[in-house]
């Protein structure tokens, strides 16, 4: 089949396909029950349980099955090819863009195991506990060790149970995962900076600025009833997906910087005084040290920090030897951005809610990879942003119980947060809008609320499930490699596979990872004491969601193992 000019028209001149052939199938297919028979050539019965590594995209369970759709929607897609993009990128190390991307957008579904996405609507109810799907000490979790090398033996088990999920169905609802760099197929595993945004986020922000554009005051005029109630509506979204008791827990704030400091120059200018102590983790990313430094600075109060141990997890022990009377806040992060482990920041909370202290958690890295539940962790404060969790960037969130708010002052002044102006004095609105001086991120917001929507369609348990196999599956590959250094091994881990490699810049790694086309970041992921603490002034750091596969963790192992070896 030559390969059409990549023009924008080049869609329309592929060879015509049978859309009723197609569809025929499809219908034959998912109309099969037991008495009413799949078509000629596909097995009957149970379909079988995937192997770990099928399960993440590897192997051919039933050859051929995973052409067929995998739900009547697809059939669409998979009748209208993406169209070809025209070139945009040099290609220094082979295709040349322009030609790869002349194919059309249609998945290599062979020898994936295709078992369907749940459906998109209604919103299934949270399960509360991800459970401990973050784990790679076998010794802890017995069975549950990486399977690259072989099977897993309590896999069949995991299995039976395991929610649905079609990592191929899911890339479909990324357009920029269709993108060329270098002449390959872009794999993004640069998912703890940002993550990559699905056409439903993409489509809402279009929305919003086609058909709901303008400030929000409600009383003003269509328009502005439109963009309030996607301002709100995104904020209760934002309520229900971290289980807050309301929508006016919720604070726009334009990501996980700015709502740290906005707690330290709100909340901490009230509460902290000299002498008083904030303890946070040496795990800390710069944006929850530097803001609670500065406050230190001003207030003439100490800094203290919880150590780690060799693995990279909190030490408990200390934590606790760290409090005492003079304790005013515990400040800390749910999951490490440079080397991926999960903190137990619920009994972290509960101890410190035995003195009386107050707790914030840091959910920048959390989000996207655990249900969160701010009211059964019992924290004060909780922020995140919205770029980490498949939204636009420049939004994010604070969650405060409202106790908690009713003692904070606002930060910034200004318009919203007002309920009334004199010269001689202002009375200020209650939570949310106090702390919402001058016009927010509206679309974003909106942007941000379809992001959630779309995250909890799929269900936070069962793309937990899924990238605990993907950092199983990577960890497993990278640890054998000479040369190769882990950094932080705590057994319980998200999503970041943290590394050195002997003799080569993390810098280097990155450019060779770059020039096939893999997006990793290196260096020290504003996270400088921890990795300090690990001896190393960067690292390399894949990080993974749940649109990632294992066949790009083995593109991605095979330029690291080439490196090892020169
Ligand atoms: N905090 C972001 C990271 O870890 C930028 O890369």
């Amino acid at each position: 089949m030559p390969i059409p000019t990549p023009t924008a028209e080049a869609a329309g001149a592929w060879p015509p396909i049978d859309v009723e052939q197609l569809a025929q199938l499809a219908r034959e297919f998912f109309s099969a029950t037991p008495g009413n028979p799949l078509p000629a050539g596909v097995p009957s019965g149970p379909l079988p349980q995937p192997t770990t590594t099928q399960a993440a995209g590897l192997g051919a369970a039933v050859p051929g099955l995973n052409l067929l759709p995998s739900g009547p929607d697809q059939v669409a897609n998979l009748v209208r090819p993406a169209a070809p993009r025209l070139p945009h990128a040099a290609a220094p190390n082979g295709l040349p863009d322009a030609l790869v991307t002349g194919l059309p957008g249609l998945d290599s579904r062979l020898g994936g195991f295709v078992v369907g996405v749940p459906p998109l609507a209604p919103t299934p109810p949270r399960e509360r506990d991800a459970g401990p799907f973050y784990f790679i000490d076998p010794a802890r979790h017995p069975g549950a060790h990486g399977h690259h090398a072989g099977a897993v033996p309590d896999l069949a088990a995991r299995s039976a149970t395991r929610t649905p999920f079609d990592v191929h169905a899911i890339r479909r609802d990324f357009p920029i995962l269709a993108e060329r760099v270098n002449g390959r197929q872009l794999v993004w595993f640069d998912n703890a900076a940002t993550t990559q945004k699905p056409a439903a986020v993409i489509e809402r922000l279009t929305h919003f600025y086609e058909h709901e554009n303008s400030n929000v005051h409600r009383a003003a005029h269509t328009l502005a009833a439109r963009a309030t109630d996607a301002y709100e509506k995104a904020r209760a979204t934002v309520a229900r997906f971290l289980n807050a008791g309301s929508a006016e827990e919720i604070v726009w704030v334009r990501g996980c910087t700015e709502g740290i400091n906005l707690i330290a120059k709100s909340w901490g200018a009230q509460h902290i005084g000299a002498g008083d102590e904030i303890v946070v983790s040496h795990l800390e990313h710069h944006a929850n040290i530097v803001p609670w430094q500065q406050l230190a600075a001003e207030k003439g109060a100490v800094l203290r920090v919880i150590p780690v141990d060799d693995s990279g997890q909190i030490i408990l022990s200390e934590y606790q030897r760290l409090l005492g009377p003079k304790t005013k806040l515990v400040s800390i992060t749910q999951v490490s951005n440079a080397l991926g482990t999960v903190v137990p920041v619920h009994e972290v909370v509960q101890i410190a809610r035995r003195h009386g202290i107050t707790t914030i958690v840091d959910g920048a890295q959390s989000v996207s990879h655990m249900a969160v539940d701010v009211q059964a962790i019992g924290c004060d404060f909780f922020v995140f942003s919205g770029h980490k969790v498949f939204g636009p960037t420049g939004i994010g969130a604070v969650y405060g119980r409202r106790d908690v708010w009713e003692k904070t002052p606002p930060w910034q002044g200004g318009g919203n947060m007002i309920a009334d102006v004199t010269f001689e004095r202002t009375v200020y609105q209650p939570a949310p809008a106090r702390y919402e001086a001058g016009t927010g991120n509206i679309a974003d917001a909106a942007g941000l609320g379809a992001a959630l929507e779309y995250v909890e369609r799929i269900g936070l348990p069962a793309i937990a499930r899924y990238e605990h196999e993907l950092l199983a599956y990577a960890t497993a590959a990278l640890k054998p490699i000479p040369g190769l250094r882990l950094i932080g091994t705590a057994a319980d881990k998200a999503s970041v596979a943290s590394f050195v490699l002997q003799g080569h810049e993390p810098a280097e790694v990155g450019r060779a990872l770059s020039e096939e086309g893999i997006a990793v970041r290196s260096g020290h992921h504003c996270a400088q004491p921890i990795l300090r603490r690990f001896g190393v002034e960067a690292t390399v750091r894949p990080s993974f969601a749940f649109y990632n596969t294992c066949e790009e963790i083995d593109r991605l192992v095979a330029v690291v193992r080439r490196l090892a070896r020169a």
